[in-house]
C-alpha cells in the first residue's frame, strides 16, 4: 500500500477540466450575435452532438452539484417542453440543423421524471428539427432508478437510445439517509434488468466517493455489490463539495467526510478492484469493460473529454438545448440562461437564450489540447503538440514544466524529451498535474479559487 499521507498536500481547490477555459472564465460580453457568427462559420460536414437539459427533480439529494429545479408540479414540465420546442425553432433559424447528428444526450436533473409521453414528445420534436441522425448515433440518457419504468424504456428505445446511465452513488443505508437519497439495491437491480432486456448496448452506473460516513470498508461493500449488476461502464466521481454554491451541501457535517489520505486509499482500492475484475480505468474517474468503446478509444488514443465526462466521439460541435445547458465548438463555449424566467423571456422575444460564453484564442486552444490530453490519457506526446501547434514546447511551457518538477521528484510523473507520463499514483493527481498548464488559474490566488478540492 502506498503511503498517501505525503500526497494530501495536493488536496486543494482545482478544476475538473470538463472544459478549458473553465466555466468561471465565461463572460456576459459573449452574446447571441457572437454565437450566431460561430454557427455561420461552422463547416457543414462537422457532425453535431446535442445535449438536452431536463432540469426537474422531485426532491433534493443533498450532495447534488447539478443544475436542478425541484418541483412536484406537472404544469411546470408541460410548460418547459413548450419552451424547448420554441428554442429549437429559434435555433433552426441560425444553425444548419440538417447537419449529421452523431450524438445526443439527455441530462439533468432527472430526464425520466418527465412522463414517457412527455419524453416522447421531446424526442419527436428534436428529430423533426434535426432529421439527419447517423444510423449508429450514440443516444444516451441519465436515469434516476427511482423514476424509471418499462414505458420510459420503450419510449427511449424507440427514439434510438442505446446507452443509459444510472445514478446510484452509494449503497450503504446510513450514507443514503444522510445524503437524502434512499434507493434500495433492488430498485437499481430491477431497472438494470429492464435496460438489459431492452437490449441497451451500454449501461453505466454512477458512484461517488467522499460522501459523509463513507469508509474504506463501506465503499468496498458498495462496489462488490454493484459489480454483480455487470455494468459496461462505471463513473466513480470524487464528491465535489462546493457548499458556497450548493445550499443543500451545507446540511452535511464536514467532520463526517473521510480525510484526503483515506479518499486516496478508497480510490486506490476502487481502481484495484475494478482492474482485478477486468475493467480498465478510463480517464480520472471512469471504468469500462474491454468490450466497451470507451476502452477501445484509449487503445487508439481517441478518448476525448467533454461536459459529460469522457467520450469516444471527438470532432463534433456540441449544441446545448434547455435552461443552463452548455454548447461548445472548436473556438467557443456558450451557456444558456440559468433561471427559468429569464430563459423563457429570451425565447419569448425570439432570441437564443444565451447567458454567457467564451471565444477561444490560439493560446486557449493549445492549452485546452494539452490539458485534455493529460486528463484523458495521463500522458502527453510533446512532439505531437510541437508539430500541431508549431511551438517549442520547452520554451512555451517553461513555467509549467518547472511547476511539474515536484511531481517528478515525488515519482508520480516522468518528463522526457518527447513525452510526459503520469504513473498510477500520478493518475490520481491528474487534476493537480494539469493545473500548471491553466493560464487563468494562476491569476487567481489559491484562497480565492472557487473549485471543489482535487482530492
Ligand atoms: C444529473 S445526475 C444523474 C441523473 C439522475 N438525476 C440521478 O441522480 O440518478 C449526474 C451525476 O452527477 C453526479 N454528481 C452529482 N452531484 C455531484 C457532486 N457534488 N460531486 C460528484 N458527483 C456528483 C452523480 O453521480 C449523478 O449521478
Ligand atoms: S443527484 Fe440526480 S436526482 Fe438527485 S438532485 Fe441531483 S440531479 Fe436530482
Amino acid at each position: 500500500m502506498i503511503d498517501f499521507s505525503k500526497f494530501t498536500k495536493y488536496s486543494k481547490p482545482g478544476p475538473r477540466y470538463t472544459s478549458y477555459p473553465t466555466a468561471p472564465e465565461f463572460h456576459e460580453n459573449f452574446t447571441e450575435n457572437d454565437l450566431v457568427e460561430f454557427y455561420k462559420n461552422q463547416a457543414d460536414d462537422r457532425p453535431l452532438s446535442l445535449y438536452i437539459h431536463l432540469p426537474f427533480c422531485r426532491s433534493a439529494c443533498y450532495f447534488c452539484g447539478c443544475n436542478v429545479i425541484f418541483t412536484s408540479k406537472e404544469d411546470k414540465k408541460v410548460r418547459y417542453i413548450e419552451y424547448l420546442k420554441k428554442e429549437l425553432a429559434i435555433l433552426k433559424q441560425h444553425l444548419n440543423t440538417n447537419r449529421v447528428v452523431s450524438q445526443m444526450h439527455f441530462g439533468g436533473g432527472t430526464p425520466t421524471f418527465f412522463s414517457p409521453e412527455q419524453l416522447n414528445e421531446v424526442i419527436l420534436e428534436i428529430k423533426k428539427v434535426f432529421p439527419n441522425f447517423e444510423p449508429d448515433a450514440e443516444i444516451s440518457c441519465e436515469v434516476d432508478p427511482r423514476f424509471f419504468t418499462q414505458e420510459h424504456m420503450d419510449v427511449l428505445k424507440n427514439g434510438g437510445c442505446n446507452r443509459l446511465s444510472f445514478g446510484v452513488q452509494d449503497l450503504d443505508e446510513k450514507v443514503q439517509e444522510t445524503i437524502h437519497r434512499v434507493q434500495p439495491f433492488e430498485t437499481t437491480q430491477s431497472v438494470v434488468k429492464i435496460a438489459r432486456d431492452a437490449g441497451i448496448d451500454s449501461i453505466n452506473i454512477d458512484l461517488i466517493y467522499g460522501l459523509p460516513y463513507q469508509t474504506k470498508q463501506s465503499f468496498t461493500k458498495t462496489i462488490e455489490k454493484i459489480i454483480t449488476l455487470d455494468p459496461d461502464r462505471l463513473a466513480v466521481f470524487n464528491y465535489a463539495h462546493v457548499p458556497w454554491m450548493m445550499k443543500t451541501q451545507r446540511k452535511f457535517d464536514e467532520t463526517t467526510f473521510a480525510p484526503p489520505s483515506t479518499k486516496l486509499e478508497i480510490l486506490q482500492d476502487t481502481i484495484k478492484f475494478f482492474t482485478d475484475n477486468s475493467y480498465k480505468m478510463v480517464g480520472m474517474d471512469h471504468f469500462a469493460k474491454p468490450t466497451d468503446e470507451l476502452f477501445q478509444a484509449i487503445e487508439k488514443g481517441e478518448l476525448h473529454r467533454n461536459f459529460q465526462g469522457y467520450t469516444t466521439k471527438g470532432g463534433a460541435d456540441l449544441i446545448g438545448i434547455g435552461v443552463t445547458s452548455i454548447g461548445n465548438g472548436v473556438d467557443y463555449y456558450v451557456q444558456n440562461l440559468k433561471d427559468l424566467n429569464s430563459y423563457e423571456k429570451a425565447i419569448d422575444s425570439g432570441h437564443l437564450p444565451v447567458f454567457k460564453g467564451y471565444s477561444l484564442s490560439d493560446d486557449d486552444i493549445l492549452r485546452q489540447y494539452v490539458i485534455m490530453e493529460l486528463m484523458s490519457n495521463f500522458s502527453l506526446d510533446i512532439k505531437r503538440v510541437e508539430e500541431k501547434f508549431n511551438i517549442n514546447f520547452k520554451e512555451y511551457f517553461d513555467d509549467a514544466l518547472k511547476a511539474l518538477k515536484e511531481f517528478e521528484d515525488a515519482e508520480v510523473l516522468t518528463i522526457e524529451e518527447s513525452k510526459i507520463q503520469a504513473n498510477e499514483t500520478g493518475a490520481m493527481l491528474i487534476r493537480n498535474i494539469a493545473m500548471p498548464f491553466d493560464a487563468y488559474l494562476n491569476n487567481i490566488p489559491e484562497d480565492k479559487r472557487r473549485f471543489s478540492k482535487t482530492i
